[in-house]
């Protein structure tokens, strides 16, 4: 398999990252996970816009060709696509920056320092089986930073969060933070309460996500109540659908949260009916001849 590291396709295997990566000693960095169907990218404008949002406030130039109108992000994943075989189905294309290898000091290093740049391409194994039950998922305290809005690599509570779950048998970990349900270790959180759509503000306090992104505007167009107010755990026993969104999940319904029937303690009608219009979104946005 073939990866890209600072202007280079290497084999994975061949491909190291210098240990003294700003990435690697300080997570110092940002990424991207972008969807990939049939060789094209999913929405990649919304995530070279959201990587220059999250360069910009590390203070980190775009290297050439990342900036949001850029054409390495399709130049070089149409190359990694095709060289590791994920020109049909599902794939996720990996993309991080960091500040680059410099001598260790905890402010920037000398202006100029090429900052580290990798992408790679996986295959995705879409989680349908776990979608059609529902998943389980457990609440665990917000233990993040004040800029959760920005996509870096510093994501132990996120990890710790994650592993949390994995150990109590959970698909997911719901951050709660002041007695609100901000979002996922790694998706979007949604709820249904008295009809209406209900998803945490685009605030500080989550991570903007592509998929909630789409999701709002599909939900819009299919004309549903929806409202950007989170979901505190007071209102948790009025919740009569919960779903998880991300890049790699889709709408992941939430069938079990700490070990309580959600609704009818199965995939919910808006859940069914907003994963299907993603679905439907995401197979028409990539259905042009492949471009490699
Ligand atoms: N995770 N919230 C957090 C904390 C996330 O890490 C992610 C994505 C999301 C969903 O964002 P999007 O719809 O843009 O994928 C929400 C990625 C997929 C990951 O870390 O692998």
């Amino acid at each position: 398999m073939l990866v890209y590291l600072n202007g280079e396709y290497l084999d994975h295997d061949r491909a190291t990252v210098s240990v003294d990566d700003r990435g690697f000693l300080f997570g110092d960095g940002v990424y991207e996970v972008t969807r990939a169907r049939n060789g094209r990218l999913f929405e990649p404008g919304r995530h070279l816009r959201r990587l220059g949002r999250g360069l910009e406030a590390l203070g980190i130039a775009p290297p050439a060709g990342f900036e949001p109108e850029g054409g390495a992000l399709a130049e070089i994943s149409d190359r990694l696509l095709r060289d590791s075989g994920l020109v049909s189905g599902d794939a996720l294309l990996y993309l991080q920056i960091t500040r680059g290898a410099a001598q260790r000091t905890h402010h920037f290093p000398p202006a100029g320092t090429p900052p580290t740049v990798f992408l790679q391409a996986n295959r995705l194994a879409v989680p349908d089986d776990v979608r059609a039950r529902g998943a389980t998922a457990i609440t665990t305290p917000d233990l993040r930073w004040q800029r959760c809005d920005l996509k870096t690599v510093q994501l132990l509570p996120n990890v710790l969060a994650k592993q949390q779950a994995v150990a109590a048998g959970a698909f997911e970990a719901v951050f709660v933070r002041d007695a609100i349900l901000t979002e996922g270790a790694s998706t979007n959180l949604f709820a249904v309460i008295g009809g209406a759509l209900r998803t945490h503000p685009a605030t500080e306090r989550i991570l903007p996500g592509i998929t909630r992104e789409v999701i709002l505007e599909l939900a819009n167009e299919q004309g549903l109540s929806v409202v950007e107010q989170p979901v505190a755990v007071a209102d948790l026993s009025r919740v009569t659908e919960l779903f998880l969104t991300s890049t790699s999940n889709d709408v992941m319904p939430v069938a079990r949260l700490d070990g309580r029937v959600v609704g009818s303690g199965r995939p919910g009608p808006v859940a069914r009916q907003l994963q299907a219009a993603l679905r439907e979104r995401l197979e028409r946005d990539t259905a042009q001849a492949p471009a490699v």
